[in-house]
């Protein structure tokens, strides 16, 4: 193996990929025993993955209604020559049109986008890579704040060499980002010797499931202008959220807000994955202020163009606004529906989740189950969940964040009553769990007021006999966790 991999460039031989971290582990158990409601009612359930599945019936019934949009049905085969020939690296013009349109549209017609700074990529993925190639030179760095994305790694590192900074954000003000942190990693990184040249949010966020407020992007946006630097902002849910506060864009900051932003600096990437539940469409977007961003990324997207068919399609559908409007009043109808069922599952068993209005997922705190505050009792309880309650949930060091004991948990990729199983077995667990700690601090207890009985003799006093209760090993043993001992 090591030999035909001499073969090869460093990049190409190297792991940035990040195939063989152990994260996959959750992702083979899974594969290895999908769960189905019928013929495998005991399987690993998929909660590792932020598809949008709750709303696809939506898109599937407009495209029967709409034959013309397919150059592959009757009433579309007239464009079929013209769509299968047409391979020009700037897009469909009826596409970037119609896509420029429905961006703004999302962003509740606040703010206008230029088809002809719109770029394509294959999805999300494709866009960062291209922004790395064009924004940094290797070794040079982006500045993210925790938790984030884990595939930025490989997005933004693993062809351009460009490094990731953590911003590091904490449980204590429900992991909002401030300046003080920003200011700490910047300078953090400059004391190295590592030149920062971007600075890159994704908002709403994945995996907290909240939106950015206005002033923190004012923040933003006023911060690379200071110390020119880039601001990337991958608006991937911008489409999904479902509760109030309202999702500000980027754009939408920078032209109300800070109004002496360099405008140079600020890059959005957008995809259908999320929003649309399409990511096997591979619709990526860069949209960058900087006219040579955009010029040199046109150029590059030919790396990763999206098929001319697909264009077509969504040119048609993001253009019917009406359709539009009611798919994402609808969306967000029942992406909130599964976020409240879920949340409020939880809560009936003790288990809290971070506050969310947006994304596909919940990040849930199981801190309290943990047998300490070490990333690898945070890995012990998730191999337990994964092994033992057989959900596929990620465990917040994938996400480089560095509190332990929180878990990013996927639930618009599934059905009703896949979402019921799934937690019923986290309740289940979670109950069994209790108990074993009630019951093992009944039993310390009672072993401690035993030993006290013994030794509250006069000539020991109180205060030697609370030592010894204290010391006896039962007391100061951590409540052992029932999750290990499944594990093992
Ligand atoms: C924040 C974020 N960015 C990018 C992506 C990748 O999206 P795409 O399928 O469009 O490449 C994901 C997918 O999970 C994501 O959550």
């Amino acid at each position: 193996m090591a030999a035909k991999t001499e073969l090869l460039s460093r990049i190409a031989a190297g792991d940035g990929h990040g195939e063989n971290s152990s994260y996959f582990d959750g992702w083979k158990a899974y594969d290895s025993d999908p769960f189905h409601l019928h013929h495998n009612p005991d399987g690993v359930i998929q909660m590792g993955l932020a598809e949008n599945q709750l709303s696809l019936d939506l898109i599937e019934e407009w495209s029967i209604n709409h034959p013309e949009a397919s150059i592959c049905t009757a009433q579309g085969a007239s464009q079929f020559k013209r769509i299968a020939n047409f391979q020009d690296y700037h897009g469909l013009p009826e596409f970037r049109q119609a896509m420029a349109k429905f961006m703004g549209q999302v962003r509740g017609g606040k703010v206008t986008f230029d088809p002809d700074r719109i770029v394509m990529s294959g999805g999300a993925t494709g866009a960062q890579d291209t922004l790395a190639f064009c924004l940094a030179d290797p070794g040079e760095a982006y500045l993210v704040p925790t938790p984030y994305y884990p595939a930025f790694d490989r997005d933004c590192c693993w062809r351009s060499g460009v490094k990731l900074l953590p911003i590091e954000c904490h449980s204590s003000n429900d992991f909002r980002l401030t300046r003080e942190a920003l200011v700490a990693a910047y300078d953090g990184a400059r004391i190295k010797g590592i030149r920062v040249k971007g600075i890159l949010i994704t908002n709403p966020s994945n995996p907290l499931g909240t939106t950015l407020d206005r002033g923190t992007l004012a923040m933003l946006a006023t911060f690379a202008t200071d110390h020119s630097v880039h601001l990337i902002c991958d608006e991937i849910y911008a489409g999904s959220v479902f509760a109030k506060p309202e999702f500000v864009s980027v754009a939408e900051v920078i032209e109300r807000d800070v109004p002496g932003c360099n405008r140079d600096l600020i890059h959005i990437a957008y995809s259908l994955s999320k929003d649309f539940g399409l990511p096997g469409f591979r619709v990526g977007i860069i949209y960058s202020y900087n006219d040579a961003v955009v010029s040199c990324a046109r150029k590059m997207s030919s790396f990763g163009l999206v098929s001319s068919q697909t264009q077509y399609f969504l040119a048609k559908m993001l253009s019917d606004e009406e359709f539009m409007a009611r798919f994402l009043a609808e969306s967000a109808r029942r992406l909130a529906a599964r976020h409240e069922s879920f949340t409020s599952g939880l809560r009936e068993v003790g288990i809290g989740c971070l506050r969310g209005n947006a994304g596909l997922f919940s990040w849930m705190d199981l801190r309290g189950m943990l047998r300490e505050k070490t990333p690898e009792a945070e890995l012990e309880l998730w191999r337990v969940i994964i092994h033992k309650v057989k959900l596929n949930v990620s465990p917040g060091t994938s996400f480089h964040c560095d509190e332990p004991g929180w878990f990013r948990v996927c639930h618009a990729n599934m059905d009703d009553d896949t979402m019921e199983v799934a937690l019923e077995r986290i309740r289940h667990f979670v109950r069994q769990h209790q108990q074993q700690q009630q019951q093992q601090k009944a039993k310390a207890q009672r072993w401690a007021a035993r030993a006290q009985l013994r030794v509250s003799m006069p000539r020991l006093g109180g205060a030697a006999a609370s030592y010894f209760a204290l010391s006896s090993p039962m007391a100061l043993q951590s409540p052992q966790s029932p999750m290990v001992q499944a594990a093992s």
